[in-house]
């Protein structure tokens, strides 16, 4: 069960914050400020996605990779706090807090910088959430290795 849950829900909180970042992308680049507080608003929703589903991607990868010592899995392993920290205090903090800034249709002062610090942590978290899922898949022989490390 762990087996299939644990890809299946690390590519939902992958996709899903790449979603945040692209629609919030998309919304700034269209100049328009409804759509920018339209996808502000939204975004909280996601979040009852999104931190299930990196929950249950931990708590199944720290199952899965039990007593495992390869290197991939410590690489996997020393991510994941990264990845959960930047998610709980940093991503849902600002999502939060756009929202609430947003909620009466328009952007104040400090819109901005939060908006920027939202931006690069979910940037960081995606990088990261990739680098898990290829790692993975290089575990199951989904990916083949480009490159022998070791040679
Ligand atoms: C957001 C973080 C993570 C993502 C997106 C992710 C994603 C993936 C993906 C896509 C696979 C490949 C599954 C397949 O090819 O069938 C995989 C396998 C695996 N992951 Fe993760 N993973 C994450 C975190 C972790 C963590 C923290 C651990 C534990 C140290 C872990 C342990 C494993 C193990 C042991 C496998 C191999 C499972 C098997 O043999 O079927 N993962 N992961």
């Amino acid at each position: 069960m762990w087996r299939r849950m644990h890809p299946l829900s690390g590519i939902v909180a992958l996709l899903t914050i790449a979603s945040f970042w692209v629609s919030t992308v998309i919304s700034e680049l269209s100049g328009s400020e409804q759509a920018i507080i339209a996808v502000k608003q939204v975004i909280p929703w996601g979040l009852l996605l999104l931190v299930p589903a990196l929950a249950l991607t931990g708590a199944s990868g720290f199952t899965l990779g039990r007593g495992d010592t390869s290197a991939l899995i410590a690489s996997k392993r020393r991510r994941m706090p990264i990845i959960a920290a930047n998610g709980i205090l940093v991503l849902v903090p600002c999502a939060l807090t756009l929202a609430l800034m947003t909620r009466d249709g328009e952007l104040d002062a400090w819109f901005y910088p939060v908006q920027v610090i939202e931006l690069m942590a979910g940037a960081v978290n995606v990088a990261l959430m990739g680098l898990n899922a290829r790692d993975g898949m290089l575990l199951t022989g989904r990916v083949a290795r480009l490159r022998d490390p070791s040679s």
